[in-house]
């Protein structure tokens, strides 16, 4: 019998793992079960899931996670109430049903504006208010900074439309509905490179100088075995603590390759690859087991190498970025972080 992850480090963070509904039964629920205590939906509480037409709200999916979580003493995570991607067409289309980021006339313009972002105080109010009592942390808005843009935003439906009141907008909202108990933040990749960092920390600044409601950044954390440095991502997160931020890993995994690698291991990763893995991963841990109370939670996007969104990639190559193998066997990677002697 193995040491449960959760277990060993419940005195530092808690352990969490994205999941489908489809994931909690048979050998990933026990999986999960052993090793984790906090739930993140992988897509099921994404906006294209949870309304996918104006009005008509599901939450089947979304509550099997809760329930699933609650029955099991688990937390969950939210992700996540804004993003550019699986967003239905209808919060961006105007009245007459043409594209509001088309708009050229001013008058019409600021009405779209008015309309989007009221649909979004709409959502933000109707999930919040759902969940509040499930759910504590939020990623409030997922991947907003962006800097190759001149001004470092992302250019996406919400950014044209409302420039960055769609910000305000959702963690405002956000917080009227759900009180001061649940913690809201702004969750990103790449906020190890310092370009991406210091943009984020400038809007954080910026929001947070407004009276902006943000309590944290959500660090995705999808690393490669090659990069980014240990060094890096931890003076991210250093960094964002000096403005008073919490910082969580909400998306760690670990790909084989570089970003740009069109090799493949084939179907057998050999074991020196996974040996590299294992330090890399052993490397992180300690860094966060040494810089105790940096992050409040870290969470894994997926829990075995069976089932993870980096095989949906147009390159096929054989990944393995999780703990476990896809027999659900423990890889190195794991006795790396659970026994680190
Ligand atoms: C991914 C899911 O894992 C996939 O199943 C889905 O097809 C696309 O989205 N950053 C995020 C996550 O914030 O929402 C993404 O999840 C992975 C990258």
């Amino acid at each position: 019998d193995i040491p449960s992850l959760a277990e060993t480090y419940k005195d530092f963070f808690p352990i969490g793992a994205a999941v489908e509904p489809n994931q909690l039964n048979g050998l990933t629920a026990e999986l999960l079960k052993k090793h984790a205590n906090l739930l993140v939906a992988e897509n099921a509480m994404k906006p294209a899931s949870i309304q996918p037409t104006e009005g008509g709200f599901r939450w089947d999916q979304a509550d099997e996670i809760v329930n699933f979580a609650r029955a099991n003493r688990m937390q969950v995570r939210f992700h996540t109430l804004v993003w550019h991607n699986q967003t239905p067409d209808w919060f961006f289309l105007d009245a007459e049903g043409k594209p509001m980021a088309d708009e050229t006339d001013p008058k019409r313009r600021d009405a779209n504006k008015k309309l989007l972002l009221k649909r979004l105080d709409t959502y933000v109010r109707e999930v919040v208010g759902r969940y509040k009592d499930d759910i504590r942390s939020w990623d409030v808005v997922n991947e907003v900074v962006e800097p190759a843009e001149p001004d470092g935003m992302r250019s996406s439906d919400w950014y044209k439309i409302t420039g960055t009141d769609f910000i305000e907008t959702v963690f405002r909202a956000a917080r009227e509905a759900g009180g001061p108990g649940i913690k809201l933040y702004i969750n990103d990749y790449g906020t190890d490179d310092p370009r991406k960092r210091d943009r984020l920390y400038e809007l954080a600044k910026t929001m947070l100088d407004k009276g902006v409601p943000i309590d944290g950044i959500g660090h995705q954390t999808h690393i490669s075995i090659a990069s980014p440095s240990v060094d890096n991502i931890v003076e991210s997160m250093k960094k964002f603590r000096e403005l008073g931020l919490d910082n969580q890993i909400t998306e760690l995994d670990m790909s084989l390759y570089a970003w740009n690698d069109r090799s493949d291991y084939g179907a057998e990763v050999p074991a020196d690859v996974l040996r590299r893995q294992a330090e890399r991963y052993r490397e992180l841990f300690d860094a966060l087991k040494a810089n105790k109370g940096l992050v409040s939670a870290v969470v894994f996007w997926g829990i075995a190498d069976d089932h993870t969104w980096l095989s949906t990639f147009p390159v096929t190559r054989t990944e393995a970025p999780l703990l476990f193998d896809k027999n659900y066997q423990a890889k190195p990677a794991f006795w790396a972080i659970v026994d680190p002697s």
